[in-house]
């Protein structure tokens, strides 16, 4: 496994060969100070306070859920479609921790204070619907976060822009099912009657190209993009050759903006 989130791993983490290895992705990533930084900003964007009841629908491994119940004092519910995240969650310690998809809430209209999803829409079959459903769940005046990378924000350095524009491309219409989704969450808020909507853009810049391939998988894309044909093998094998020579040379530069989306629930003051 060298594709953080790609391939549609997470869309059915069950259903892959190794489950476990997915859990271990996102601890891989949640250790990175980058991303350890927004998921701050989320839990502030989210103003739980003591007593309040939160839903962080996609929970993965529940880290970011208990991250918010020990920081607030707020009382915190996970959902994942994933048995094996659930697992984890309760193993970490979130007690209320349940298999659901995002898309059919088990929960009532207006059950939750506030309610966030990291990095899940960008994987849904159906965004708007799931984005429905949170905020069918959240009371008026309660609070919404959203947050996902978008990957048509993407750059990388390498000796050949049109190679690496093709291949970023195929990362972002097809790597992940709603990849370049994040820039227009807010829209989609304000469609459904979110107010004091927020976009605050955090950019993951990597430099550090083993970084990017043990826990991105950058370097495979090309690849992966001729084994489903949108791309020449022949040009797949010139991106890692490119890729190699950026890094030898220490030009390497990746880059990805990631948006992080949140709002008031309109009805009450
Ligand atoms: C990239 S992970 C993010 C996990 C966590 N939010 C985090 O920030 O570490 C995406 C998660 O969304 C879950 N997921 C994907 N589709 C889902 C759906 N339809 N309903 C609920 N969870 C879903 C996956 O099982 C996975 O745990």
């Amino acid at each position: 496994m060298n594709d953080h989130e790609g391939a549609h791993g997470f869309t059915s983490v069950d259903a892959q060969p190794r489950p476990a290895e997915w859990v271990r992705v996102l601890d891989r990533l949640s250790a990175e100070p980058f991303y350890a930084a927004y998921k701050q900003r989320l839990d502030e964007l989210l103003r739980a306070e003591p007593g309040g009841l939160f839903l962080e629908v996609g929970a993965g491994t529940g880290d970011a859920a208990v991250a918010l119940r020990s920081s607030s004092g707020a009382r915190v519910v996970a959902i994942d479609s994933s048995l094996t995240m659930i697992t984890q969650a309760r193993d970490r310690g979130l007690s209320h921790a349940a298999v659901a998809d995002g898309h059919r809430l088990p929960f009532a209209a207006d059950r939750f204070d506030g309610a966030w999803a990291d990095r899940v829409l960008q994987h849904a079959a159906e965004p708007a619907r799931m984005l429905n459903e949170l905020l069918r769940v959240v009371r008026p005046g309660g609070r919404v976060a959203l947050a996902d990378p978008d990957y048509d924000t993407q750059v990388l350095d390498i000796d050949d822009q049109e190679l690496a524009r093709q291949v970023l491309r195929f990362r972002a219409e097809v790597g992940l099912r709603n990849g370049s989704l994040a820039h227009r969450h807010a829209g989609l808020l304000a469609a459904r009657g979110v107010r004091d909507i927020t976009v605050e853009a955090r950019t993951l810049v990597v430099r550090d190209p083993s970084a990017v391939d043990n826990v991105m998988g950058l370097r495979t894309w090309a690849h992966t993009a001729a084994a489903r044909g949108y791309l020449h093998p022949l040009d797949a094998d010139r991106f890692v050759t490119r890729f190699d020579d950026a890094v030898r040379t220490d030009r390497f530069t990746y880059a990805v903006t990631f948006f992080l989306t949140a709002g008031t629930l309109a009805g009450s003051d």
